[in-house]
């Protein structure tokens, strides 16, 4: 059976004040999560703090972004192994955030899940189609692409060591989350691409759902076949809301 994981992803968000009650409220509350692991992905500064609250705990930390280069004059760029460094278990890369706004394009979000494998992270690949794609009928076009672009130069089983996040980008921050069945197709889809290279791989691979899940929809979402958890923006910002979703996940 594949394991369930509900990762926060913080974004340009947090103090340490605030990180401080936050870590240690999800800290004290994970310890009871049966069957879903639960971890929060922190803006660089706070990787520091992270692992000094939640050392020894049940909960993971990790980066939102990494390099696709190692170590020399790459002026603002953190690499993978200083990540692993600070002990992060996760990155995420490739998050439409990144795609858009900073204009990564798949051949970069490929080599940073690479740089992230080498260095014995667990890359956080997101994927997911724009409104205009989706109404256009382009999602498996565009997802299939994404995930392509990786196979191409890291192999299909470096998704052996990954997590796949489908996050449709229409529904990232804007309270319209899809449904549980528009997700499942699109996780269907994905599994699918993934077992044309390599079935067993396909079958034990982790796809989270991202896109406004918040604790009152999570559970129809993780309901689904092919949904194994979450990658949450804004609710992974309110200790409460992202238990509650992390509960949603439990398998007992
Ligand atoms: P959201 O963000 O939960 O705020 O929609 C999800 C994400 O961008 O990972």
């Amino acid at each position: 059976m594949r394991g369930r994981l509900v990762a926060g992803n913080w974004k340009s968000n947090g103090d340490l004040a605030a990180n401080e009650a936050l870590l240690g409220h999800i800290r004290a509350a994970a310890a009871d999560l049966q069957g879903a692991a639960c971890a929060v992905c922190v803006p660089y500064p706070y990787l520091f703090q992270a692992r000094q609250v939640l050392a020894h705990s049940t909960v993971a930390w990790g980066g939102q972004d990494v390099s696709q280069f190692g170590a020399g004059a790459y002026t603002g760029a953190v690499t993978a192994v200083m990540l692993r460094e600070f002990d992060c278990r996760y990155v995420i890369v490739g998050h439409s955030e990144r795609r858009s706004v900073f204009g990564e394009r798949n051949e970069v979000v490929a080599a940073k899940f690479g740089a992230a494998s080498q260095a014995g992270l667990t890359p956080i690949l997101c994927v997911g189609e724009t409104l205009q794609e989706r109404e256009t009928g382009k999602m498996e076009e565009v997802v299939g692409a994404q995930l392509d672009a990786v196979i191409a130069a890291k192999g299909a089983a470096a998704m052996g060591s990954a997590v796949v996040a489908y996050e449709p980008v229409w529904a990232i921050g804007t309270g319209k989350t899809a449904t549980p069945e528009q997700a499942q197709a699109a996780h269907a889809f994905i599994r699918a691409r993934i077992a044309a290279h390599h079935a067993v791989i396909a079958s034990k691979l982790v796809i989270l759902y991202g896109g406004s899940v918040k604790a009152a929809n999570a559970g129809q979402l993780f309901a689904m076949p092919d949904i194994d958890g979450g990658l949450i923006g804004g609710a992974a910002l309110v200790a409460e809301e992202f238990m509650a979703i992390c509960r949603a996940a439990e398998r007992r």
